[in-house]
This record gives structure tokens, C-alpha cells and sequence, in this order.
């Protein structure tokens, strides 16, 4: 059989290991000849194809990035995608594709299987927000580069007695924010789930400030936002592909902390940093993993679902089961980042 491979929306560490494993599964295994389109849909709808045999995956393991490249587009949002990507697909006697994606990759996925083509996914995002497995790839890479950061924060934020602003990636849910905010143990965490109160911030550092510190760290998500009806305006920009500007919640909360605290704050933006690198064992493994089961279930006929890690087992789901949902933080994990403050 032919089997497509392709990788979309942001890069994260551990798409190698995962093409890896189909590679060497699907080859070794079942027989298969892999295909790689380059730069996610684009190269699907282009025709941009490269082979993909046991060369092109030596090495590859402990790297970070992808080796097929990726791109946000999306071929069911631009007109005449849908029928560019079947041509290429019958072009080039594709008769099954991995999609290895994020939200909007999986979304494209969904839209493309219903159109007829054989489709078997796999979810990667730093985020983690992807409903139905309780991990993506690159979260776990992403939190132990967000924690390093945090704890390295603490030093220079006590020796200039500082409130000092850490900004993760996570649009839609703080997954970052929250498990790198317990893990470096920071003084507040700000995620989308739970818009939050100006006033009771501020509050809480000249409280803190006032009783027993000098200084505090605060871990915002990207997409966190104030509360409706709070005292601070804020109005979220987002980029073509609904990516949220870096940069704009923390510069906007840094500006109002210190003009109501007058406390000398400072703002880092993580940003990239974040998803760029060699990826955690338990990434490797986890791609690993989701590699081998998604080969497996093209060769079983599966379509239309997706790779899910539950507990400890890697399961299918379908994808329409998850279309349209976000996976949040749950409140418990947001209530021990407050407990710990
Ligand atoms: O892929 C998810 C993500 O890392 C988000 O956390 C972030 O908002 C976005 O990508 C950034 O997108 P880009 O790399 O296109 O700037």
C-alpha cells in the first residue's frame, strides 16, 4: 500500500520521532511505501512530494522540528483545495494518509475524510488542548522548557525584588501556563479557563509584597484575558489563523501592574523557544507510540480517527467525535496553582 504522511500547523519536538516510527513500521511490518508531503496541506494540494524510506529517517529521533516541514493551510477553506488534494492523492496512487496535526490540521482532516479519502490522524500541539487523548506530542517538551525558564526567573526576580511576567504559549487552554506555573512554582497563574480579576491580582501582590516577599512571578497564558465588567480593557489580536499576537496580554499586564502597584515589573515572552529543540524522552516515546499505532490502523482499514493516548494505552477515536472541541484545564489543577501561591 501507499500511505501519505504529512505534518501541519506549528511544528512541535517529537513530529520526527513519529515519522520515524511510521516509517520504520510501515516498511518493516506491513510493507508499506511511504510518502511525505512537504509543508502539511500546502505540499498535499501542490504536489510537493518527497519519498520517505529508512534513509530519510536515521538520526532523526532526538531532533527537534519536522523533517517534512509544515505550513497553516487548510484545503477546505480555500477554494478549490479539497479537489487539489485529491488529485495529487490519485496522482500518486495514495490510498491512505497520516496527518500528524493540531486542532486546525485535525479540523481539515475531519473535512478531507468525509470527502472519501482514507484518513488515520495523529495530535501534536504544545498546547495539549486536542479533545479525546489525554497528551498531545510537544506538550511535554514545551512544559520542561517553560519550567526551566520559571525557575531561572525566581533568581533574578528575588535579587532585583521584582514582579516579573512569564508569557506561555496556549490560546485556547493554559495548559503551559498552568503545569509549568506548579512545576516553577509560581506565584500566580493566569490561564483562558478562568478569566481573571485585575483588582484581586493587584490586590494579592501588595498583599504578598506587604506581608513576607519581595518579589513574584506571575506564568499568563497567551490567551488568558480579564474578566468582563473588570476594571482593565483588553481586546485579544489574533493573527490570519486565529495564532494570538505574542506578547500582547503580558506587555498589557505588565503596564497595568506597575501603574496601580508601582512595583518594578518585568515581562519575558517564551514564544517559540517554547516548541524549538530536541524533544523529552516522553515525547520520543509518546510519537513513537502514536507512529506505530497509526500505521497499524491504516493497515487494519481504519479511517477517520484519530491516535489517543488514555491512562496508560493508545487508542482510536473518531474524528468526529472531537471536531469543535477544546480540551481545558481542568479546575482542580488551576485551584492547586492557588493553593500554592
Ligand atoms: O501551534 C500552537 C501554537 O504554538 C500556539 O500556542 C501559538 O499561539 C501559535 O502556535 C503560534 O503560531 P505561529 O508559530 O504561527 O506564530
Amino acid at each position: 500500500m501507499r500511505v501519505g504522511l504529512l505534518t501541519g500547523g506549528g511544528d512541535v519536538p517529537g513530529l520526527n520521532a513519529v515519522i520515524r516510527a511510521v516509517v520504520k513500521r510501515g516498511e518493516g511490518e506491513h510493507g508499506h511505501s511511504i510518502v511525505g508531503f512537504r509543508h502539511g496541506w500546502r505540499g498535499l494540494a501542490d504536489g510537493d512530494v518527497m519519498p520517505l524510506t529508512r534513509s530519510h529517517i536515521r538520526n532523526v529521533l532526538p531532533t527537534g522540528g519536522t523533517l517534512l516541514g509544515t505550513a497553516r493551510y487548510h484545503p477546505h477553506a480555500d477554494d478549490g483545495g479539497l479537489d487539489a488534494v485529491r488529485a495529487t492523492l490519485e496522482e500518486e496512487r495514495i490510498e491512505a494518509l497520516i496527518c500528524i496535526g493540531g486542532d486546525g490540521t485535525l479540523h481539515a482532516a475531519s473535512k478531507v475524510a468525509e470527502s472519501g479519502v482514507k484518513i488515520v490522524a495523529v495530535p501534536k500541539t504544545i498546547d495539549n488542548d486536542v479533545w479525546g487523548t489525554d497528551r498531545s506530542i510537544g506538550f511535554d517538551t514545551a512544559v520542561s522548557i517553560a519550567t526551566e525558564a520559571v525557575d531561572r526567573i525566581h533568581t533574578t526576580a528575588e535579587s532585583h525584588n521584582r514582579v516579573m511576567i512569564v508569557e506561555v504559549m496556549g490560546r485556547h487552554a493554559g495548559w503551559i501556563a498552568a503545569t509549568a506555573g506548579i512545576a516553577g512554582g509560581a506565584e500566580l497563574v493566569l490561564a483562558p479557563e478562568e478569566p481573571f480579576d485585575i483588582d484581586r491580582v493587584v490586590r494579592f501582590l501588595q498583599h504578598r509584597h506587604r506581608a513576607h516577599a519581595s518579589f513574584s512571578i506571575i506564568v499568563v497564558a497567551e490567551g488568558a484575558v480579564p474578566m468582563e465588567g473588570s476594571s482593565m480593557t483588553y481586546e485579544t489580536r489574533l493573527g490570519p489563523f486565529g495564532e494570538i499576537v505574542a506578547g500582547a496580554i503580558s506587555e498589557r499586564l505588565g503596564a497595568e501592574i506597575a501603574a496601580r502597584t508601582g512595583f518594578d515589573t518585568r515581562v519575558t515572552i517564551l514564544g517559540h523557544v517554547q516548541r524549538g529543540g530536541t524533544p523529552t524522552p516522553a515525547d520520543r516515546i509518546l510519537g513513537s507510540r502514536m507512529g506505530v499505532a497509526a500505521i497499524d490502523a491504516v493497515s487494519a482499514g481504519e479511517s477517520g480517527v484519530m491516535t489517543a493516548l488514555r491512562g496508560d494505552d493508545v487508542v482510536l477515536v473518531p474524528l468526529s467525535e472531537i471536531a469543535g472541541k477544546v480540551k481545558q484545564v481542568p479546575a482542580e489543577m488551576l485551584e492547586v496553582a492557588r493553593a500554592l501561591a
